[in-house]
């Protein structure tokens, strides 16, 4: 068992692989933080907290005269604002008589086996119940109006702790949750460096480290979607921790939404981080009787620093995240019509692209934005998915038949939650679009969002979405959205729930994405926002990929996957050989080098065919076939970051190496020539120290690869890459 209840201490005590997690119902029933850490004996570590008399640290009634009891120091598993605690707090609620301050206390907990799942929200799964256990902890508010909740999930080998937060009104009155956050972890002793992911569209999550401050440093987003700016994943280290040693703590937000994440020092030296949906656009109007869930946060700890911490992310997303038949079939190698002929096609313009795409070995054609109502610009259109016969000069299903004649499989975009006012749709349900009475809403790509906190909403969309599926031979559909939302005001709800709508449209997404999933399970679903602006590890719950970034030049990619890699695995990453000079920075890199790095990914083409030189033809059809025999070592393998692209290296490096350790691919990017210099050297990672490896027809110990290092050979063009396969000397 993964979880050990000791009635003695009262410490609950979470156990995984490496990681020990622990709690304490204390002498007043306050839940105490006790540990987070490397894994040990299951001793009660409550024997690390200091009490003392600290000014200006108040102290619950019930202690009396002790003044070395307060809040404001304890460390505490779900501390709540108004309990003499002034830190940043996870709970705040509005009583019906309209204050905030609040107490809880611990009434109980249970313990089941399995993975717990939260009604209508993404979580982490266990194939069967004995990969998981699950222990709720049930605090109760000291009014006796409500329960608190705590469930957590403690996935063993997966080295996983998953948290979420139920919250039941068992009053007569409503109450306002104001905030309601998923995690919070206290940590009484050391100085923490905090990791996060920051970027705009276009060049998403570059990796960003700072010490935690006395004070606050927090990321989040208020833009109705995880969003490209922060994205809602961040590490916590010793400051000593490196990509290979030290100690790492990650917060993965299962959220597509709203979303706060903070890290702060109090007074006496401790660090505080929560994570959970942002307060800014929310407040949840809980009725009588009435539970509401937290979505979940997944943490992970390991002592072997970045790298094997990112591991458990990848290990644990891939299988226990993502769902359905891409989670583990092949996905096609697909060529994606938008950076070649963006909109402006005709059904004859994809039919000779997927003639010259089934040449090269392409699997997938999808035609992206374009296709359908009156969309030859981004100004109009969207809201009418009916396919532009006209346009295409066929129906979807003679289109869709052509290219399977090809031996190709067929796919579509969709941007379902978006409205322009120059469509059918808004004509007909202008009330349909987020919009405040008597303010003129904030456009973005000139369009608006439509309310998907409302059924008969997404029902219309959705049905549209199934009559174009069902008309045609459709394998795949990639999910965009391309704006930030404004403007958060449901027409349906009385004013008292308008602050529930921002999560309420989430909900109503996952509601749909569910829908979809479940009724096409042979669909391969990817995701997008304006590239990566919803990458997340709520989405990957319905889409097994995620187009990573609208900036496709090769260069910039190796620092956007380089940040990606951090909190998701390669398989979830859609990245495309796109053509050059690169439409997005106008740079020129080799063909090579942009097949080296989307082979960091999903592997595809974005590019127009008919401009294929004679000679670049097979070098294509060789990365295919190349690609497809690296599958199951890119999306399977251990990823190992093996220098950081933010250092600008001469040689940017990584490295894929299959479990069992018999074979590597060992990818690198001249990122510098510089003049009469050395080799550049690459040292290995995750090798058999014992085993014999041949490289480019040489033999050398593992040891010496990962020691001495492998001289990559000097480049001769700018940008220039290598793929180099290191496989195991005598192996079948
Ligand atoms: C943004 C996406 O990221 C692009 O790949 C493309 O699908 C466009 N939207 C289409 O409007």
């Amino acid at each position: 068992m993964a979880i050990l209840f000791n009635e003695t201490t009262s410490t609950f005590t979470l156990l995984t692989k490496q990681s020990m997690y622990q709690m304490k119902a204390d002498k007043y029933d306050v839940l105490l933080h006790t540990y987070y850490g490397k894994k040990g004996a299951a001793y009660d570590y409550s024997y690390l907290i200091t009490y003392a008399d600290h000014g200006f640290s108040g102290n619950p009634y019930e202690v009396g005269d002790d003044r070395t009891y307060s809040l404001d120091v304890l460390p505490q598993e779900y501390p709540v604002y108004g309990s003499g605690d002034y830190r940043p707090t996870a709970l705040k609620i509005r009583y019906p008589d309209g204050s905030c301050a609040c107490e809880l206390r611990y009434a109980g907990y249970q313990i089941k086996k399995g993975k717990y799942a939260l009604p209508g929200l993404p979580t982490v799964y266990a194939e069967e119940d004995s990969q998981a256990d699950t222990l709720v902890i049930t605090l109760e508010d000291t009014r006796k109006l409500f329960f608190v909740h705590l469930y957590y999930g403690v996935l063993e080998d997966l080295d996983l702790i998953t948290r979420s937060v139920c919250i039941e009104n068992h009053s007569e009155s409503p109450l306002y949750l104001e905030q309601a956050l998923s995690t919070c972890v206290d940590f009484q002793h050391g100085d923490y460096h905090i990791h996060t992911f920051y970027g705009r569209h276009m060049k998403e999550r570059t990796q960003q480290t700072n010490l935690i401050p006395h004070g606050i440093q927090s990321i989040g987003s208020s833009r109705g979607a995880s969003s490209h700016q922060h994205n809602p994943f961040f590490v916590l280290t010793s400051p000593q921790a490196t990509e290979d040693v030290g100690d790492c703590y990650g917060f993965s937000f299962l959220y597509s939404g709203d979303f706060l994440a903070l890290g702060s020092k109090d007074q006496f030296e401790q660090t505080r981080i929560v994570m959970g949906i942002h307060p800014d656009n929310f407040c949840w109007h809980l009725e009588p009787g009435e539970r509401f869930y937290t979505p979940e946060a997944a943490m992970a700890y390991t002592a072997q620093g970045m790298n094997a911490l990112s591991q458990i992310y990848h290990r644990a997303y891939r299988h226990n995240l993502c769902r359905g038949k891409f989670k583990t079939a092949r996905r096609p190698v697909l060529l994606n019509s938008w950076e070649s002929v963006y909109m402006n096609f005709d059904g004859k313009k994809l039919i000779e692209m997927a003639k010259d795409a089934a040449d090269l070995g392409i699997e997938l054609f999808v035609m992206d934005d374009g296709w359908f109502g009156k969309r030859d610009l981004d100004v109009s259109g969207l809201g009418d998915w009916y396919v532009n016969e006209n346009k295409l000069g066929c129906n979807l299903r003679e289109l869709s038949d052509e290219i399977h004649a090809l031996g190709m499989q067929f796919g579509i975009w969709f941007e379902p939650e978006c409205i322009n006012e120059d469509s059918d749709l808004y004509r007909k349900h202008s009330d349909w679009a987020l919009k405040v009475p008597g303010k003129t809403p904030v456009r973005g790509r000139c369009q608006l969002v439509l309310d998907f906190s409302r059924e008969d909403v997404r029902e219309h969309i959705l049905n549209q979405i199934c009559q174009v599926l069902d008309s045609a031979r459709i394998e795949y559909l990639k999910w965009d959205f391309n704006r930030s939302i404004s403007d958060i005001y449901s027409a349906l709800l009385p004013p008292e729930k308008q602050g529930e709508v921002a999560h309420r449209y989430i909900l109503g997404l996952y509601d749909m994405l569910e829908k979809l999933f479940c009724r096409y399970p042979d669909l391969l679903l990817e995701g997008c926002s304006g590239g990566g602006g919803r990458f997340d590890a709520g989405m990957l719950y319905y889409t097994p990929q995620i187009w990573c970034s609208d900036n496709t030049d090769a260069i910039d990619r190796l620092s956007i996957q380089y940040g990606t890699s951090f909190g998701y695995p390669i398989s979830t990453v859609g990245a495309h050989v796109s053509q050059c000079p690169n439409e997005q920075t106008g740079r020129i890199t080799p063909l090579e080098t942009r097949a080296t790095v989307a082979m960091a990914g999903t592997f595809g083409y974005e590019l127009d065919t008919s401009e294929i030189k004679p000679e670049e033809k097979p070098i294509i059809q060789n990365q295919i076939v190349e690609f497809k025999k690296y599958y199951d070592l890119i999306q399977d393998g251990l990823y190992y970051r093996l220098t950081s692209p933010e250092d600008l290296p001469a040689c940017h490096g990584w490295e894929f190496v299959k479990e069992d350790k018999s074979e590597a691919l060992l990818c690198v990017v001249a990122l510098q020539i510089p003049p009469n210099a050395s080799r550049c050297r690459i040292q290995l990672k995750g090798l058999d120290e014992n085993k014999i490896y041949l490289v480019e027809g040489e033999a050398y110990p593992g040891s010496v690869l990962m020691n001495g290092g492998y001289l990559i050979p000097h480049a001769t063009v700018e940008y220039e890459s290598f793929r180099i396969h290191i496989v195991e000397k005598n192996r079948d």
